[in-house]
């Protein structure tokens, strides 16, 4: 599902972000991305959504060389891969349902359509009696999930995540954690990028872990 061969990243400036990393992630796994604050977590994320290019080496997603593909096939990627941002960039003028609806809105999808996508994915968050809601009306927690919910509605293949949980307390951020694993279960491929070891300790998932732009380990979990 996802494959780095030999990739280099440099922000301009000189900066290394990523140096010469390689992996291979299969369509149906779930993953962390752990690693110091700079190992280069948000970048690799970055890279796969095409919101940065790297500099050398290869980025393959669903098969397809993403790291030349031409700006105008970007919306037809984006649209296979959900993103979940820590500061969840919710729209605060709009309800929930309408923050929710915003990718079927701007894919074209029709009215009744994207009523009962957006209602589907408010039901998995739980989140349902929400959606005349305006997102300050909730808490933190609750606006993540509202993150999550305007993520998956596209039911993308990829789920990203960068901090998904880095605001909330360890309960609420049990909470976030298991409902990507129910979206893993039905097939979804998560990646997660997060500082939050005592909370993955005990999950069995593998770890892809950063030092300074390179891979320290790919293999099972807690290596
Ligand atoms: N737009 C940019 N321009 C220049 N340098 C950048 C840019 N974005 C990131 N960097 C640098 O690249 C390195 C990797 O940054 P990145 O954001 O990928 O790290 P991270 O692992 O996500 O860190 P954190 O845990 O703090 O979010 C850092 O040294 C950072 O300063
Ligand atoms: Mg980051």
């Amino acid at each position: 599902m996802i494959q780095f061969e030999q990739v280099c990243k440099r922000y301009p400036g000189g900066h290394q972000a990523l140096n010469n990393l390689s992996f291979h992630m299969p369509h149906g796994d779930m993953r962390f991305l752990t690693g110091h604050s700079g190992a280069g977590k948000s970048t690799l994320l970055k890279l796969i959504m095409v919101m940065e290019r790297a500099n050398s080496g290869q980025v393959l997603v669903d098969g397809r060389n993403v790291s030349k593909l031409p700006a105008r096939h970007i919306p037809e990627l984006r649209r296979k891969v959900g993103v979940v941002f820590q500061n969840h960039q919710l729209l605060f003028d709009r309800s929930v349902f309408d923050n929710v609806a915003l990718p079927l809105v701007i894919a074209g999808y029709g009215h009744r359509d994207i009523g009962r996508r957006v209602r589907a994915a408010l039901d998995k968050v739980g989140l349902l009696d929400k959606e005349r809601q305006n997102p300050i009306t909730l808490s933190g927690g609750e606006q993540q999930r509202v993150g999550i919910a305007r993520a998956v509605v596209n039911k993308p293949k990829l789920l990203l995540a960068d901090e998904p949980t880095g605001n909330l307390d360890p309960q609420l951020s049990a909470e976030i954690m298991h409902l990507f694993e129910q979206f893993n279960q039905v097939g979804v491929t998560v990646l997660i990028a997060t500082h939050d070891l005592s909370l993955i300790a005990r999950m069995p998932y593998k770890l892809l872990s950063l030092r300074q732009g390179q891979l320290v380990s790919a293999g099972g979990s807690h290596e």
